[in-house]
């Protein structure tokens, strides 16, 4: 073994030594330097999403963090090209603000149930439907859903987007759960139309239109799951992320974005943890709090986000794929909405 990889092995260990086995730590350590020798030739920056696996995440990412995060970082970086270790709409978000630069992105297949839900035609119709009512766009859609929205949002900043708007009725795309914890959070009442048929409900009451999306990995989790681990652990603290089921939110100790959960975790004190999210994030966060218990589903995984690999990173450095191309007319247009939400919290 390399020296510069066998010291990037023993830092490994220190971090990772109860989670990994020491023969993946030393493979990825030999890849992780090949990486990092690449990211410096090619001036590039790496930004990983909080649901890389262990060993990626805290190896080789400049930076590290939930979808508004990086999407700032994204928006400020001098690199010729970001690589982006996360899902499509992503590293789309980055292109969208980076037209200049290089966007990579390691696995060209790795999507979104949440994306492919709407598409800009459906956008199209609910502005005909509700003229003149401002469209909030989760940021987990494409650059064209985008392009039909006032302005995006994240689940760190959801409430805060919503509240910016000072409109009595905004419509809310595309993810249900997180239109309905959001409501909830407001105080605002929601409905979910139907794009044939005559009117839903009388409009006078609702301030919230949504959609019918899901996040494919959240969904799966329910309050049974957490009645069951209450049972065996009755001092557990439950932790989910709002793109679950307002049930489940409700029957949850703490609800908030990827990097608001592990911001909860580090300073909250527990006997035991259930975080209710991708797994690999519950491998990080005990990584990084390793005198805390964290248990996690880890029946449920993002098949997306898992795409992400050690190798392809690596081989999209070498090979300067998939490059992340987004049409002009659109990035313009999709460009206003994600700077409105980078300026809110
Ligand atoms: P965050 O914005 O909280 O990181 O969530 C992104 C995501 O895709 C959650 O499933
Ligand atoms: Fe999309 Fe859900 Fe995967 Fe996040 S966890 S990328 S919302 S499918």
């Amino acid at each position: 073994m390399q020296p510069a990889a066998h010291a990037l092995y023993e830092d490994m260990k220190i971090r990772l030594g109860t989670l990994v086995p020491d023969f993946e730590l030393y493979y990825k350590a030999e890849i992780a330097v090949e990486i990092l020798q690449l990211k410096q030739e090619r001036n590039a920056v790496i930004l990983g999403h909080n649901y890389m696996e262990p060993v990626l995440f805290h190896t080789i990412p400049d930076f590290r963090g939930d979808s508004l995060d990086l999407s700032r970082k994204a928006a400020t970086t001098d690199k010729d090209i970001i690589i982006f270790c996360g899902v499509k709409f992503m590293a789309e978000t980055a292109k969208i603000l980076n037209p200049q630069k290089t966007v990579l992105m390691p696995a060209e297949r790795a999507g979104c149930s949440l994306a492919e839900s709407i598409t800009a035609a459906d956008v199209r119709a609910l502005k005909r439907k509700y003229p003149g009512v401002p469209v909030v766009t989760y940021v987990n859609t494409y650059a064209d859903v985008k392009a039909e929205s006032d302005i995006c949002c994240t689940s760190g900043n959801a409430v805060a987007v919503v509240e910016s708007l000072k409109s009595d009725t905004v419509i809310f795309l595309p993810d249900q759960y997180l239109a309905a914890n959001v409501a909830q959070m407001t105080g605002k009442h929601i409905i979910f139309p139907s794009l044939t048929g005559n009117a839903d409900t009388n409009l006078l009451d609702v301030q919230m239109i949504g959609w019918h999306g899901k996040c494919e990995v959240h969904e799966k989790f329910s309050v049974e799951d957490i009645r069951a681990v209450r049972a065996q652990f009755p001092d557990v603290v439950v932790v989910s992320h709002p793109e679950c089921s307002p049930e489940v939110v409700a029957a949850s100790d703490f609800a908030g974005s990827t990097n608001a959960m592990i911001k909860f975790v580090q300073e909250s004190k527990a006997p035991h943890y259930l975080v209710l999210t991708e797994c690999s994030m519950g491998d990080n966060i005990a990584a990084a709090n390793p005198e805390k218990d964290l248990l996690r589903l880890c029946m449920v995984h993002c098949p997306h986000m898992n795409m992400i690999t050690m190798e392809n990173v690596r081989d999209s450095l070498l090979h300067t794929r998939t490059v992340i191309e987004v049409p002009e007319e659109i990035r313009v247009r999709a460009y206003s909405a994600v700077e409105r939400m980078i300026q809110i919290g």
